[in-house]
């Protein structure tokens, strides 16, 4: 039973990253105008993975597992941020993450709270440092950001220092904005004064929210990759409209699931081959 769980699930990532392939590629095809072969993008998954790592991510009881198996990037967030010392849970998953030649994860991101530019710099520096010396994390997910022009530099500054600083084995310095509702193009322009996050979540809230939200005008300007919708509270029977529909706004980056409040963020999406692998096939897919 196990092996052939296991055999299915590497036949499915050898199948997902060639369509991720073809999709990269027609992403390219719309951006350039060339041909508009579908209304919607090509999509990676970003899972706010904040469950406790008290199991194994070969275990199929595990939301570890799920996560393993079809997100491509992982949020990691040990105590409402990284905690004060390290924590050999989470040592030992980013170690079995970064051992495992099965998983899907290429990115793992460390969990800061910004506290709407409440929290000094050198609060959430010193932060991002700790992830970076136990955890070795591939960038930052910035959580609470402000959607307030006049703080752009707070901003600017704290992603330059996860580039000046990323301990990261796969050098990548990859940051998130976490606004969880459309936020002004000021923090993306790539000016003198401003290094812009490399991603922004755009909507972060339940299935029913989504019914009236619309990206700006501005957002159609941008590569799909720049932006990432997290939605909530979504059935199984909702799933593949919600995850369309995400695709057609040009969300480039994804997180559905069936979780809800008071933390939607606390089991993986279950089932695992109903639910979860079906988000998995959408987001690769095209349209
Ligand atoms: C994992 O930890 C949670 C609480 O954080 C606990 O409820 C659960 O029983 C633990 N599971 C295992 C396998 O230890
Ligand atoms: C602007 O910065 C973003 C984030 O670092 C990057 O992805 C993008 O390619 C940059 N754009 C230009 C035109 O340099
Ligand atoms: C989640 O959605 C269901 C309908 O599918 C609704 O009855 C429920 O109230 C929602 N949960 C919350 C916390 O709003």
């Amino acid at each position: 039973m196990a092996t052939t769980t296991t055999t299915t699930l590497t036949k499915l990532a050898l199948s997902l990253t060639l369509v991720h392939a073809v999709c990269a590629s027609r992403q390219i095809l719309q951006a350039a105008g060339a041909s508009s072969i579908c209304a919607g993008v090509s999509q990676y998954i970003i899972a706010p993975s904040y469950v406790y790592p008290n199991c194994s991510i070969t275990t199929p009881s595990c939301a570890w597992y799920s996560f393993s198996n079809g997100a491509d990037y992982v949020i990691i967030n040990p105590n409402s941020g990284p905690g004060t010392t390290a924590n050999s849970d989470y040592v030992n998953l980013v170690s079995d993450i970064r051992a495992s030649t099965e998983t899907f994860i290429t990115t793992i991101l460390g969990y800061v709270a910004t506290t709407y530019g409440a929290k000094s710099e050198a609060a959430v520096n010193a932060e991002t440092d700790l992830y970076n010396s136990v955890y070795k994390v591939d960038g930052i997910f910035f959580d609470e950001a402000s959607t307030d022009c006049t703080l752009t530099s707070y901003y600017s500054n704290i992603v330059t220092h996860v580039q000046d600083t990323t301990m990261s084995p796969t050098g990548q310095d990859y940051t998130i904005l976490n606004w969880g509702t459309n936020g002004p193009e000021c923090f993306l322009l790539n000016t003198s004064g401003n290094v812009p996050a490399d991603n922004f979540v755009t909507f972060e809230n339940s299935h029913a929210s989504y019914a009236s939200y619309a990206p700006h005008a501005y957002m159609a300007n941008y590569d799909p990759a720049r932006f990432y919708h997290i939605v909530y509270n979504v059935t199984e029977a909702n799933l593949i409209s919600t995850m369309t529909k995400s695709k057609q706004f040009r969300a480039g980056r994804v997180y559905v699931t069936n979780d809800d409040l008071p933390n939607p963020y606390d089991t993986a999406p279950t089932p695992f081959t109903s639910y979860w692998e079906a988000e998995v096939e959408k987001a690769a897919a095209s349209c």
